[in-house]
């Protein structure tokens, strides 16, 4: 179904929604998890690890992005009240969607995600043994044992991450096809159509941009040489 490109008072209008670092980190995402299961399951032990360190920046990036970057990517904006979510999923009216940002069930889902991906991606920087492969380059701040425990832990957790990206896509799906909002377009186009009185998001703060894209590089660069003292 084709929506309406701009509008007169009281249609739907085409603004932009996503900004640049939102619709890349994302895209990132459906690249990297996979390519993070099929590294391990092929024993790619250095490639597993160095893009674990850009996924760790990428996250890092996103995270200070939800606090920095434009309105529809701050966790203050999409992380509605339990009221709201509530109203939402009771098909309330005015209850959030659709919307230029995140709808009230789409913002926790934002975070569930961004959590398992970074309780994921931290449990990796401590995993390994030294005598069997690769370890992650914060291994030696453990113990043996810790560091056994951890990186059980971590080939588990990769079907509970799994289980999120699948609830994620189904709930994508579901949207696309039963509710005919196209979510996905907006994703790679940045844009979706709103309804009236919807604002968008403006230009690219570049300067932030630069600033968030250098301190999570710096972050990621830094875990990469095992976390030396800064002093
Ligand atoms: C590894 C797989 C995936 C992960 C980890 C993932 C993760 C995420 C995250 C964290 C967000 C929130 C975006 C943000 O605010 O930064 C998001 C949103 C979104 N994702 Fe994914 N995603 C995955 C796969 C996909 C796929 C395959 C599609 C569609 C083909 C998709 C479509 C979308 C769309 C349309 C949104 C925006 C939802 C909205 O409008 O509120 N995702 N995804």
């Amino acid at each position: 179904m084709s929506e309406p490109a701009d509008a007169g008072p009281g249609s739907p209008h085409r603004v932009k929604v996503w900004d640049p670092i939102v619709r890349l980190s994302h895209w990132s995402f459906v690249v990297l998890i996979p390519a993070m299961w099929w590294t391990a399951e092929n024993s790619e032990w250095g490639w597993h690890k160095r893009l674990g360190l850009v996924l760790l920046g990428i996250l890092t990036l996103r995270v200070l992005w939800g606090f920095v970057g434009p309105r529809t990517a701050r966790f203050a904006d999409f992380l509605r009240t339990p009221g709201t979510v509530l109203a939402y999923f009771r098909g309330e009216s005015g209850a959030g969607a659709p919307r230029a940002g995140h709808n009230p069930a789409g913002g926790y889902s934002t975070l569930a995600l961004l959590l398992v991906m970074l309780a994921q991606v931290s449990m990796g920087l401590f995993a390994g043994d030294p005598f069997d492969g690769m370890t992650g380059p914060l291994r030696p701040l453990v113990g043996v044992m810790t560091a056994d425990t951890i990186t059980e832990v971590h080939e588990t957790f990769f079907y509970v991450v799994l289980a999120f990206v699948v609830l994620h896509i189904a709930a994508i799906i579901f949207y696309e096809a039963i509710k005919r909002e196209h979510l996905v377009g907006g994703m790679i186009t940045g844009s979706r159509a709103v309804p009236p009185g919807e604002e968008g998001i403006g230009a690219l703060p570049v300067a932030r941009a630069l600033a968030a894209v250098l301190l999570a590089g710096g972050f990621a660069w830094w875990i990469a040489q095992g976390a030396p003292p800064l002093t």
